[in-house]
């Protein structure tokens, strides 16, 4: 099945990538690598799918080089991967550890001898627990402590980074864990919220700022989007999905671009954001060279009783993931064109994360996912008609090269272009990933 596509359809500069984060794949009991608030979240009950935790995950660390084959294999242009804090500074502070270092100096090397271009992004949730028993994202220190980390992993492999994002979807490091619960540190407060929704922009700022003062360029922000469907056609509902927006998809743009936080978000969260934080918008409102959103789905959003932000999520109409999120392939062209118009104006757009999961089987020696392909080919047809429209899209990748820990829900939910056999370790590649590269050849396409 092919995927309906070729280069051809997009301009000659557009970057076709893959991503991973390091926790979800490196295996964490390996290398050095300190101990991390994921660790202690999946260690708890009731946190996690089985408690499984990323001890092994996908044992990357071990198997480098046959994972960065199939990335040049796969005929994308760049790898959008992680640093994991723990693994570079095991306390968070003081020591590096040089095997850690090594490792991702390796992995720069490797890429590059692949002529593969490294994306990294610094932060993708594994906090460092001696960071963690100091409150984490809510203590006023933590930008602080993540320039240092910034530096020094920076000092070592930013001269070949192709670009860097500092923090991995501010909204998931904020609420979803500290509001929700459902990530680690498994929070359901209100005002811890507030705090590490600010500190998260914060330290977005120390970040940038340290790595300008390396000389680096190419330096983005990375964030993550959900469509805000009204879940029926009552003024209540469309008051809560509004609020849904401003908390969700406004609120760290807003930051970013216009040093404010939503009126509608302020609600809630004023009361409770750390004292002095309105002197902290130069820091965070620092010139970015591109903006990357992550996208999925749609929720479909109700009023409910209760405090503030007093609204629920009720299930939809649409088709669904084997995570049970609505396939609304129209909210990509939507958020590519509300952050070009209201916040962006023109900065270069990256579609950094957008794939779903299956329950893939491998039958024989093949795994098919005619679902992913209908699916890629569907969003990656909403990005064209962006560009179309005079978006400027830079780029896009896909989540994930391969199966791998899945957060709270361990590694039952399958996001991989390749498959993973979690018993053997084996990757087979699946039917989504060859049609990608036949979609991606270039000498296919010459
Ligand atoms: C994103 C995360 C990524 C993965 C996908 C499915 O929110 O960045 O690590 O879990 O969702």
């Amino acid at each position: 099945m092919p995927l309906g596509f070729t280069r051809a359809d997009f301009p000659e500069s557009f970057l076709f990538g893959t991503a991973t984060s390091s926790y979800q794949i490196e295996g964490h009991s390996f290398g050095g690598a300190g101990r991390t608030h994921w660790d202690d979240f999946a260690a708890t009950p009731g946190n996690v799918v089985r408690a499984e935790n990323g001890d092994v995950a996908c044992d990357h660390y071990h198997r480098m080089d046959e994972d960065l084959d199939l990335i040049r294999d796969l005929n994308v242009d760049c790898y959008r991967f992680s640093t994991s804090w723990a693994r570079v500074m095991p306390e968070g502070r003081g020591a590096p550890n040089p095997e850690g270092l090594d490792f991702y100096d390796r992995l720069a090397d490797g890429l590059l001898a692949r002529g593969l271009k490294p994306c990294a992004t610094l932060y993708h949730w594994e906090l460092p627990s001696p960071l963690a028993d100091l409150g984490g994202w809510r203590n006023p220190d933590l930008p602080y402590w993540f320039a240092e980390f910034t530096h020094t992993i920076m000092s070592r492999i930013g001269d070949r980074m192709y670009s860097v994002a500092p923090i991995n979807e501010p909204w998931c490091v904020g609420w979803l864990s500290h509001f929700l619960g459902h990530h680690a540190p498994g929070l359901r407060d209100l005002r811890a919220t507030a705090r590490a929704m600010h500190h998260v922009l914060k330290a977005h700022g120390t970040a940038i700022e340290a790595m300008r003062g390396l000389g680096m360029t190419n330096l983005g922000a990375v964030c993550n989007f959900e469509y805000p469907n009204p879940a029926d056609g009552s003024a209540e509902a469309q008051a809560a999905a509004a609020r849904y927006d401003a908390t969700y998809n406004q609120f760290f743009l807003s930051g970013l671009f216009h040093g404010r936080y939503p009126d509608l978000a302020m609600e809630g969260l004023g009361p409770h954001l750390p004292e002095g934080w309105e002197d902290d918008f130069a820091l965070i409102t620092q010139p970015l060279d591109w903006v990357g959103l992550n996208y999925y789905t749609r929720k479909n959003i109700a009023a409910d009783d209760g405090p503030w932000p007093a609204l629920k999520e009720v299930s939809g109409p649409l088709p669904k993931t084997s995570m049970g999120w609505e396939i609304f392939p129209q909210g990509l062209h939507h958020f590519l064109t509300m952050v070009h118009r209201d916040y962006t104006k023109g900065l270069p757009l990256i579609v950094t994360e957008n794939g779903m999961s299956s329950a893939d089987a491998l039958i024989g020696d093949r795994v098919e996912d005619p679902q992913r392909i209908a699916y890629l080919a569907d969003h990656i047809a909403q990005v064209k008609r962006a560009i179309d429209e005079g978006v400027p899209v830079a780029g896009y990748f896909i989540w994930s090269l391969m199966d791998n820990y899945e957060w709270a829900l361990g590694y039952e939910k399958r996001f991989g272009l390749v498959h993973v056999d979690f018993d053997t370790l084996t990757r087979t590649p699946k039917a989504s990933y060859h049609a990608l590269v036949d979609a991606l050849g270039r000498a296919a396409n010459d």
